[in-house]
């Protein structure tokens, strides 16, 4: 059924018909069809026009009246109220120029080779619904309540023991700060740090999105090279002196994998302190290191230049959002009243989950579950990758094909996801004008028995551009 004006309703909508009456009618006003002081039909016009109950047309104008849209004037009908501004025509998106995988810009459910999420199939779904369930039913034991937005007590001091063994950390939980994962604690610590307008060391090749984070930051990223000991601090040096903080993933270099070594933490430690500069550690992937026991993180050899940013992305789901800032005792009042202003910890249902899942042991097992089972399906990939006649090389929980020079890899990862395989270009992890040209392919959900099968669809494509 439509209105005189142009409204139509859906009774097979999940929304109700008073409000798709109201939505009607606010977008004919925003579009000019229902002038400001047009008087609106009577309930029991509209009802018969459109056929709905003649109360269902009085609930829609009283949600409008609510809203200002409209004015009831007893007698006189409803009129649209004056002042109301018609829309002009929406502009358009902003395009991101970024050819950089879709999964983080999301609404993509994980792909084979998608770098960057879990496991779908190690996900322990009971044992979490069970967790999450408890967690609510505890908040809803107290909805009145702010939380502290530096986090739940409980967490911090979970996540602080759990630092200390696994990343040999020692922090006492009053550093610890629970974020809106890796994004948020970049984002609340930006902040505090007022290093804006300075110069800022990123890896070369580094995480493209914290290139982008610290540009909005109002910082300089240079481009600082990485090789197989982690990042140049020398090239950094010279590349920008008087660089006001470093950014980098001394654990397994994003993305290629690499641990920094003891030589270049204790150069990149000693420009900290020379200069009062900061280091932000992004521990992305934690204790999840496939070929080695796990090195510490950076911050552990220093209590006072190194801000540690954690997350449960990797290890438990990205869909949480949860990670963590640990931060030197001098950040931890400014840091407090940045969280308590605008960067608040994630709902205390989601923590306290987390808290149990950290308890008893069943991160840990988890963890040990996923190392195994990614080790394997790495190795089947790569014995695969070697069988197409594909070069690669290991970079953390993905698998590095090397392109030809100039081959346009992302291109190549679009005709990809054309055939249902999500590997990442390897060139926009590059901020600088020499990009290397490959393929990033995430080895947590191609399972081993479908390893040669997928890479051979992939195998094909790479032929089909590359020649
Ligand atoms: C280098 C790096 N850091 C951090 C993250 C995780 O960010 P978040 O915790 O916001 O999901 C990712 C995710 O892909 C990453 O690749």
């Amino acid at each position: 059924m439509e209105s005189s004006f142009g409204i139509r309703i859906d009774r097979g909508a999940r929304q109700s018909l008073a409000a798709q009456i109201a939505e009607g009618i606010r977008v004919a006003i925003r579009e000019g069809r229902l002038p400001p002081g047009a008087r609106l039909p009577s309930w029991n016009d509209l009802a018969a026009q459109l056929g709905v109950a003649r109360g269902t047309v009085r609930m829609a104008y009283e949600e409008l009246a609510d809203g200002q849209f409209v004015v009831p004037s007893g007698a006189a009908g409803t009129r649209v109220a004056r002042g109301v501004p018609a829309s002009r025509p929406e502009p358009e998106p902003v395009r991101s120029r970024s050819s950089f995988g879709s999964y983080l810009l999301g609404g993509t459910s994980a792909l084979p080779f998608q770098v960057g999420v879990p496991a779908a199939d190690l996900f322990p779904t009971a044992l979490w619904s069970r967790l999450l369930g408890q967690a609510a039913r505890d908040a809803a034991a107290t909805p009145a309540d702010y939380p502290d937005p530096r986090g739940e007590p409980g967490l911090r001091a979970d996540i602080a023991g759990y630092l200390a063994v696994a990343r040999g950390l020692a922090c006492s939980p009053s550093q610890v700060f629970v974020t809106n994962g890796y994004a948020g604690a970049l984002s609340a610590i930006l902040r505090v740090l007022r290093v804006q307008g300075a110069d800022a060391w990123l890896e070369e090749p580094g995480y493209p999105f914290a290139r982008t984070a610290l540009g909005w930051a109002g910082l300089r990223p240079v481009a600082v090279p990485v090789d197989a000991g982690g990042m140049d601090v020398a090239a950094g040096k010279a590349l920008a002196p008087r660089a006001a903080i470093a950014l980098v993933t001394p654990g397994q270099q994003a993305p290629m994998g690499m641990a920094m070594s003891l030589e270049r933490r204790l150069a990149l430690l000693e420009w900290a302190h020379a200069g009062e500069r900061w280091i932000v550690e992004d521990d992305y992937l934690g204790e999840l290191q496939l070929t080695r026991r796990a090195a510490p993180a950076l911050a552990s050899m220093d209590p006072h230049r190194v801000v540690h940013i954690g997350t449960f992305s990797k290890t438990i789901a990205p869909g949480i959002r949860v990670g963590y800032l640990v931060v030197p005792e001098s950040l931890v009042a400014p840091l407090h009243e940045v969280v308590g202003t605008l960067e608040p910890a994630p709902s205390p249902v989601m923590q306290r989950a987390v808290a149990g899942f950290l308890q008893d042991g069943h991160y840990l097992r988890h963890l040990r579950r996923m190392k195994r089972a990614y080790a394997s399906r790495r190795d089947a990939i790569g014995a695969a990758l070697t069988a197409a006649g594909l070069p690669w090389e290991v970079g953390g929980l993905s698998l590095c094909v090397p392109l030809p020079e100039g081959t346009n890899d992302s291109a190549l990862a679009r005709a990809a996801h054309a055939a249902e395989l999500a590997p990442v270009p390897l060139s926009p992890w590059f901020g600088g004008r020499a990009k290397r040209s490959g393929l990033l392919l995430g080895v947590t959900n191609v399972p081993e028995a479908k390893a040669p099968m997928l890479v051979e669809r992939l195998a094909a494509v790479i032929r089909g551009a590359t020649g």
